[in-house]
């Protein structure tokens, strides 16, 4: 495809999936079986699973908020070595795909520059400064697309500023990691876009290797473990996860949390007059439409989960999205309600893959909630859109969120 044919944006939505709600058939499947057993029978949609073809694993499906919570927390039991054939293919060997004990060790390297009290001192000069220029760039005109115009640009800018990667790099960063991520649709460009942003980033840690500045890259350039200095080839899948991990979950979630509020004018009005709300909106949007609706783990050895045996080796899907509507646990769970009783979540996971940057994605959330409030007044959405919805089946958000507001001269 030409450059200028591309377009992340569609991409993206493309990627998603058009599924609008996938949440009766979990609802229905969980009071069925809180674990339930994927049986495949000699076809699979329109393929004829080959006779000499190596066995597929057994699947199973985890839909219960408790049995997801007993999956990640347990990784003895249940492993997440499986990431290393998916995302592995592309990103090489992450932290995410490891297991205790050598995924603390490795964990250990970046988490320093994901502490919530690091992060505080980013909030304004860096996740503020992008979100104003973005805003900036559109407040004049009256309407927007939140989308296309300020919660898909956002994450990976601010990826950027941390990784310290100059300004006029932005552009080039942006293109490749829009293609990285786009790894299910697009495998080749994926591939190819993983080894030119290889290629950028083995420029940028040779420069750091010389003169050491205030960034991630730094840190990573003179990290420790197990006596020895990383090599640029195990520095690079740390960079490369931040893209799927950071990128595409915030902006998915931002445009959840606008979607929320915007479709139910009442708790945006509140909100607006009473700041103090924000986080339970943050926290309401993250479990209402979570926005990785599954995690993978694959079983270590022969084991029992909720009454069901699980064979060694067995492939497991927790459905982070069900867990988080399970009316064991939430009160009118399918409802968008900042108002009700705040229950901790799954949307950033649990155990030890609990994702690295949820203080990061909750300040990124908080920043541009207050900075769409503050500078966007009479904001609604644009009574001549057509259909605003959320889709998607292994990421949620709405492909676009038109918008009308007054115009700021
Ligand atoms: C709302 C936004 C986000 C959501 C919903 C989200 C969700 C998740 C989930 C569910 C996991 C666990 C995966 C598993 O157990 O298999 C995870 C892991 C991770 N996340 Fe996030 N994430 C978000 C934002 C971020 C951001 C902003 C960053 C950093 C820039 C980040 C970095 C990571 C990393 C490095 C891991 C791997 C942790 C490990 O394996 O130990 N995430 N995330």
């Amino acid at each position: 495809m030409s450059e200028a044919a591309y377009d992340p944006m569609r991409q993206f939505a493309e990627l998603a999936g058009d599924v609008r709600d996938p949440y009766p058939l979990l609802a229905e499947m969980r009071s069925a079986d809180a674990v339930s057993q994927l049986r495949l029978g000699p076809r699979v949609g329109r393929y004829r699973l080959d006779e000499k073809a190596p066995p597929i694993p057994a699947m199973f499906t985890v839909l219960s908020r408790d049995f997801a919570e007993q999956v990640l927390t347990d990784s003895a039991r249940f492993s997440s070595a499986g990431y290393a054939v998916t995302m592995g293919q592309v990103m090489g060997r992450t932290i995410l795909e490891m297991d205790p004990p050598e995924h603390l060790r490795h964990r250990a390297l970046i988490a320093k520059a994901f502490r919530a009290r690091v992060l505080d001192q980013w909030s304004e000069p860096v996740i503020g400064a992008v979100v104003g220029e973005l805003i900036a760039a559109f407040a004049g005109d009256g309407r927007a697309d939140l989308v296309r115009q300020l919660t898909f640009p956002f994450p990976i800018q601010v990826i950027a500023r941390i990784l310290g990667l100059p300004r006029t790099d932005w552009p080039r960063f942006v293109r490749l990691s829009t293609r990285l991520l786009g790894v299910m649709r697009n495998w080749d460009a994926a591939v190819a876009a993983g080894a030119e942003l290889r290629r950028y980033f083995a420029d940028i840690i040779a420069d750091r290797r010389r003169e050491p500045r205030d960034d991630l890259v730094s840190q990573l350039v003179l990290a420790d473990i197990d006596g020895h200095r990383l090599s640029d080839e195990e520095i690079f899948p740390f960079l490369l996860l931040l893209l799927p991990a950071g990128a595409e979950t915030t902006y998915r979630s931002s445009s959840n949390l606008l979607f929320g509020l915007l479709s139910r004018p009442g708790q945006l009005d509140a909100v607006r007059a009473d700041r103090s709300l924000v986080p339970r909106a943050i926290e309401e949007a993250l479990r209402w439409e979570t926005p990785v609706l599954t995690v993978a783990r694959t079983a270590a050895a022969d084991t029992e989960l909720g009454g069901v045996n699980v064979p060694e080796g067995a492939f497991i899907a927790v459905s982070l999205g069900a867990a988080n509507r399970d009316p064991a646990r939430y009160a009118d769970p399918d409802a968008f309600d900042i108002f009700r009783e705040p229950q901790p979540h799954l949307a950033f996971g649990d155990g030890p893959h609990k994702c690295l940057g949820m203080h990061l994605a909750r300040l990124e959330m908080r920043v541009l909630l207050n900075a769409v409030l503050d500078r966007l007044h009479r904001l609604r959405l644009d009574p001549a859109a057509e259909d605003p919805h959320i889709h998607g089946l292994v990421f949620r958000s709405p492909p676009d969120l038109p918008v009308r507001f007054d115009p700021v001269s």
